[in-house]
């Protein structure tokens, strides 16, 4: 498979009072044609902003200190803002936690569809149509003549999900961004959200960037799992290698805090403490406040992503290959 996006040494950082606070430092990965790719960390660790950065989203106040986005071969960071627009929605599209925000509660869901193809293909607004309805199939919404007139306010939160879900694929984009697209929903609507997209990547080849907080979610759909934490990738691998057998501490205690069949009654492990960003020049471990394995050297300077076996990429000064500690 082929890299269609690379991102390069990304750092982005916002001002505070006194001084700067990176939230995404020195990150770099590529996503293949075809491929899911996960995002998994907890809340606040830059899932978000990573993703924005791609199609140049950022909010104002963001600054990129350094690094390139490769897209299709060109770097999107020179981009201006005509050809931003060219490939938002057309090349690559979001799928967003809440569904109502990126629905427009004034116009019939169906026409925000249409909206979309009109805007990025040549065609007529009868030929969208078409198109429009058999997406609304593919979906899986049934009475779609009907259902094409309404507005957001008389769907369901899963129907909602499903109309954004047909129009980020309608124009067959090469990249989908699906930032936690079904924490919003009713668990038992999550499932069948998640097989549509699974589903979609399968039959129209669009790449996936799939955010969550969720490792196990994550790992059932997605084919390599990058973890971020505090603004770094801490670890990146198939997502076979990341579950069985995790490298980093703080991956670690997120295997561990899964629910199973075996841990049903029990209480659930957690990692102690609260995820706090290193000021701008810090020098230690992003994790070193909370990990129960650190070491002296762990407070003194910030490892280096390290590819520590073929394809398993981890940053722990401690970190063996075998087992952590
Ligand atoms: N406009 C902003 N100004 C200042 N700080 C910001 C701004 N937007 C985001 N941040 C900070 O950047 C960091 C990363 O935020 P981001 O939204 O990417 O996290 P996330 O991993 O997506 O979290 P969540 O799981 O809650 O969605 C956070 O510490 C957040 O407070
Ligand atoms: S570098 Fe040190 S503090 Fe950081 S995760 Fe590894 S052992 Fe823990
Ligand atoms: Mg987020």
């Amino acid at each position: 498979m082929n890299n269609l996006l690379s991102i390069e040494n990304l750092n982005i950082k916002f001002k505070s009072k006194k001084t700067y606070t990176k939230v995404v430092t020195d990150v770099s990965f590529d996503i293949k044609k075809g491929e899911i790719l996960g995002l998994v960390g907890e809340s606040g660790c830059g899932k978000t902003i990573t993703s924005l950065s791609i199609p140049g989203l950022l909010p104002k106040d963001a600054i990129v200190e350094n690094g390139k986005i490769i897209f299709d071969g060109h770097n999107i960071m020179d981009f201006n803002e005509k050809e931003l627009t060219e490939i938002r929605g057309n090349r690559i599209s979001f799928i967003f936690q809440e569904p109502s925000t990126s629905l427009n509660p004034l116009m019939p869901v169906g026409n925000q569809i249409l909206e979309n193809i009109v805007i990025h293909k040549k065609i007529s607004k009868e030929e969208a149509k078409k198109s429009v309805i058999s997406l609304m199939k593919k979906v899986g919404l049934s009475d779609t003549e009907n259902m094409y007139k309404k507005y957001p306010h008389e769907l369901s939160g899963g129907q909602k999900q499903r109309i954004v879900i047909a129009a980020a694929v309608s124009c067959n984009p090469a990249l989908i961004i699906a930032d936690e697209p079904t924490t919003a929903l009713d668990v038992t609507i999550q499932a069948g959200i998640l097989e549509l997209l699974k589903e979609l990547n399968a039959e129209y080849g669009s790449s996936i960037l799939f955010i969550s907080h969720d490792l196990a979610l994550v790992n059932q759909m997605c084919d390599r799992i990058i973890v971020m934490y505090a603004g770094f990738i801490i670890e990146f691998s198939e997502a076979e290698n990341i579950i069985s057998s995790p490298l980093h501490p703080y991956t670690n205690g997120l295997i561990k805090s899964i629910p199973t069949e075996s841990k049903k009654g029990k209480k659930l492990y957690s990692v102690e403490g609260r995820v706090s960003h290193l000021r701008e020049n810090e020098k230690k471990c992003p994790f070193a406040s909370r990990c129960t394995i650190a070491q002296d050297i762990c407070f003194k300077s910030v490892p280096e992503l390290r590819e520590l076996i073929p394809g398993h990429f981890v940053r722990c000064f401690l970190a063996k290959g075998d087992k952590n500690g």
